[in-house]
């Protein structure tokens, strides 16, 4: 199966910057083997898609309600981004788990409106640097898998342990092959055999000077990339890292 290479735009950038971020990755997406994806922010989603036309780029939001219509103010349903042209959306990074306290009942909730809004789910999960040094990191991403994705689950999962992201401190390969094979034994014990399919992407301050070795991990199937997804070289590097055909789901 062909890498995920997924930017997530976060709030950054006005419209004219997406747009001008959107071209110059669109311009540069032909010859890479991995398949793209840029997650802007939602009131940006039509310049970017205008932006992305004809190319191989595919496009994301970065949350959904998990209604699909309603008295909700302020909030965007799953069918509002795939009629705006997304195909994707980002579910439960842990932004959103943090700072809007949102729960696994609650991103399974919205993996099911998303999957049923014709959307792809990425559902991200990862530890916190206190799980992680309490020993409990693979006990708490276990959790987060068993809470937030339906069954059966369609969609894609991504491994962000919460002290990499945005720090610049990215897991080690050996930390990224120890959880990666964990979430694929997981999957598998919950899905059977289609739990081999699903592609793991690890998020955590990827760069391209460290994207080669960690797409190079059994069971990495791409990556979710935050800072280094607002500069299109940077992304690009990235996405000419990833490997060509992985195995089982990468
Ligand atoms: P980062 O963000 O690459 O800036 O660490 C990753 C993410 O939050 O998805």
């Amino acid at each position: 199966m062909r890498q995920l290479i997924a930017g997530n735009w976060k709030m950054n950038g006005l419209g004219a910057d997406s747009v001008a971020l959107a071209r110059a990755i669109a311009a540069g997406a032909t010859g890479i083997t991995a398949d793209l994806l840029v997650c802007p922010a939602a009131l940006h989603l039509s310049g970017v898609v205008q932006a992305i036309r004809g190319s191989v780029v595919a496009i994301g939001g970065q949350d959904c309600h998990q209604d699909q219509q309603g008295a909700h103010t302020g909030d965007i349903s799953a069918p509002m981004l795939r009629d705006a042209g997304a195909a994707w959306v980002i579910l439960g990074h842990s932004e959103r788990r943090q700072n809007h306290g949102e729960t696994d009942e609650l991103v399974r909730e919205k993996t099911l409106a998303a999957v049923a809004a014709g959307l792809t789910p990425i559902v991200c999960v990862g530890e916190t640097n206190d799980q992680r040094s309490g020993g409990q990191e693979t006990e708490a991403v276990g959790w987060q898998i068993a809470g937030s994705l339906p069954k059966p689950f369609i969609g894609v999962i991504a491994y962000e342990p919460i002290w990499a992201i945005g720090t610049g401190r990215t897991a080690t390969e050996d930390d990224v092959l120890d959880m990666h094979s964990f979430i694929r034994e997981e999957l598998i014990r919950q899905f059977g055999d289609a739990g081999h399919g699903i592609r793991i992407l690890y998020g955590g301050s990827v760069k391209p000077n460290n994207a080669a070795g960690l797409l190079a991990v059994p069971n990495v199937g791409g990556a979710l990339v935050g800072g280094a997804s607002l500069n299109a070289e940077d992304f690009l590097a990235i996405a000419r890292a990833a490997i060509a055909e992985s195995g089982q789901g990468g």
